[in-house]
């Protein structure tokens, strides 16, 4: 089918919540993308910090071939092997005593916010039912996730939403502390906001979030969905800031690709869930968990991508720093943690990513649009970021002219 064809029918079949990009794409090598007419791309977005081993990583391919010729789908009625083997790596590596399965970053946020609600209504009773979320956070777009997000552009429409949520600015101490009262039963917090802008907290915000937890006998619920699997340079964001979360969740780089979700969190909270308070269907899926694991196992095998991720983030940084240096009219700031780099721009951002679209480099934006959002996969090398940065020096330079 020609491309023009394909975007015609979409435009007629599909319910309109995307604005996407004209191009079909059709096949994916590490950072290589290429689409229906042969055009290469260079990936710099990566499903939006999906596939962190970048495309059809050779471990996650021979994961779910293996996998998908023994056992696709089994119910949670009982029991199949991929997901103890994903289930023991990821608390090994992690705070974690015990994990849930399911296929989303918005589903382990809903079931989170359950897990808190239920722990902290069982310890303390039916009044502890507040949640205090951050402004600029994208938690996911089912209600209760998208009632803990703070951000009213995505609300418009769908109130009332979920009732008991309080938000505060992100890094704003007093402010918390401000929200909290008798009826607080939790924080959620993105480590690093990333669709919110990509905006790192101050260094010892997180720290402090946690001492006022600690003191208040509040939960401390990390979504970790975009800054988990390596994708900061640690394995989970929250290492960067010695502390620990009560609750974390995780999905996008959990399986290298493939749809899966996880809520990760300590024994005695565990507790409060028991059979028939959650669960779904498809969590935990064979397939999704053989490709969670050889993921996890690939990132985590003799730490030398998370170092390579550390690496390139400084080169990275430094070479759109020079490009701050070179067009100081349209780039304001740039920042990042790992792989995790945002560009914020003093123009809308949708022009500039077109550009380097027809240039072959995908990327994408964040916040309003006025920040460029780049989510690489972690595999990449000196080389990919020059011509990375080579293409959108040529975008910046075309928009200034
Ligand atoms: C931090 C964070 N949480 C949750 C979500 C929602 O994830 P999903 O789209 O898989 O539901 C996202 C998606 O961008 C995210 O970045």
């Amino acid at each position: 089918m020609e491309e023009k064809e394909i975007l015609n029918l979409f435009d007629k079949l599909f319910i309109p919540t995307y604005t996407r990009y004209p191009i079909v794409l059709r096949k994916g090598r590490g950072v290589k993308v290429w689409d229906v007419n042969g055009k290469e791309y260079l990936d710099f977005l990566a499903g939006i910090a999906v596939n962190v081993l970048g495309h059809c990583p050779r471990q996650v391919v021979m994961a779910v071939q293996k996998q998908v010729q023994r056992l696709i789908h089994v119910s949670n009625l009982y029991y199949s092997e991929p997901q103890l083997e994903l289930a023991k790596t990821l608390i090994k590596n992690s705070f974690a005593d015990r994990v849930f399965f399911c296929n989303s970053g918005t589903e382990a946020n809903e079931g989170a916010l359950k897990l808190a609600r239920i722990y902290m209504k069982k310890k303390y009773g039916e009044e502890r039912f507040e949640f205090i979320a951050a402004f600029n956070s994208f938690h996911g777009r089912s209600f209760g996730s998208l009632s803990v997000t703070g951000q009213e552009k995505y609300h418009h429409g769908f109130e009332p939403l979920l009732p008991g949520v309080k938000f505060v600015p992100f890094n704003d101490l007093e402010a918390l502390n401000e929200a909290i009262s008798e009826k607080t039963c939790a924080i959620i917090l993105e480590p690093i906001q990333a669709e919110g802008g990509i905006n790192i907290p101050d260094k010892n915000y997180l720290k402090r979030v946690r001492q006022i937890c600690d003191n208040e006998g509040i939960l401390l619920i990390l979504d970790e969905v975009q800054t988990g699997m390596g994708r900061t340079g640690k394995l989970f964001a929250y290492e960067h800031f010695g502390i620990e979360p009560d609750i974390m969740t995780l999905a996008k780089g959990l399986g290298g690709g493939i749809p899966i979700g996880a809520i990760l969190t300590k024994e005695e909270i565990a507790q409060a869930f028991a059979p028939k308070t959650h669960a779904s269907t498809f969590g935990g899926n064979p397939v999704a968990c053989a490709a969670g694991f050889a993921t996890l196992e690939t990132i985590l095998e003799d730490g030398y991508l998370l170092d390579s991720c550390q690496r390139m983030s400084k080169y990275i940084i430094k070479k759109l720093n020079s490009l701050k240096d070179k067009y100081p009219q349209l780039i304001k700031e740039v920042r990042g943690l790992g792989l995790l780099v945002g560009v914020e721009l003093t123009i809308n951002g949708a022009d500039i990513v077109k550009k380097c679209l027809k240039k072959g480099l995908l990327i994408g934006t964040a916040g309003d649009g006025e920040v460029l959002r780049l989510t690489p996969p972690l595999i990449i090398e000196k080389d990919h970021i020059d011509e990375a940065v080579m293409v959108l020096d040529k975008a910046l330079k075309e928009a200034v002219s």
